[in-house]
């Protein structure tokens, strides 16, 4: 055997070893009620709810490790910060929903939100020029009137 297959043999064996902590990410209880306009509803269960929200569905490959490794860290991060599937808890409380609108704003204005690797992985990701524009638009509105609601 020359050393380069065994080099691949071993690699395999390793990837093939890992895969019993897979990790795969699991899904918690959807509470719903996220409400918002249907182009900016659409818009965020396409590009958004992959990571933020109880109801991801990854394809198969990025079930295996080591992706499903990146991926379980991402979703859980991506979930403490934001999760529309516990959206009805922000709106109990207005400075909650302000900070949660602002964000979801700054992101999607600046780019940064869907991440660039997940941009380039998936169609789902590449937003157009108007569902951004719908988007910060809603979520701007959104702080606007959490703020007014917000005892001073
Ligand atoms: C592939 C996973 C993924 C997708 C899809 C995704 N995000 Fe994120 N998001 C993350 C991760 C991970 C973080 C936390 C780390 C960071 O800020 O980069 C985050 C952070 C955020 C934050 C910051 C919250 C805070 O408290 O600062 C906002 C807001 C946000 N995302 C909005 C969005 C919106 C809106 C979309 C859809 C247009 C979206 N994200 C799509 C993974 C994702």
């Amino acid at each position: 055997m020359s050393g380069r297959t065994r080099g691949w043999l071993i690699g395999l064996a390793a990837i093939a070893a890992i895969q019993v902590l897979r990790m795969p990410v699991r899904n918690g209880r959807e509470q719903g009620g996220f409400e918002a306009p249907p182009a900016v509803r659409s818009a965020i269960l396409t590009a958004c709810f992959q990571c933020h929200s109880e109801q991801p569905r990854w394809p198969w490959y990025t079930q295996l490790a080591p992706v499903s490794w990146f991926i379980h860290a991402q979703v859980g991060e991506a979930r403490r910060r934001l999760n529309f599937s516990t959206w009805k808890d922000y709106l109990y409380d207005p400075g909650t929903a302000a900070r949660k609108f602002g964000a979801i704003n700054q992101m999607v204005r600046s780019g940064a939100m869907p991440p660039w690797y997940f941009r380039m992985l998936s169609a789902r990701g590449r937003l157009t020029p108007a569902q951004r524009t719908a988007i910060e638009t809603w979520a701007i509105e959104g702080r606007a009137q959490a703020l007014k609601a917000e005892p001073n």
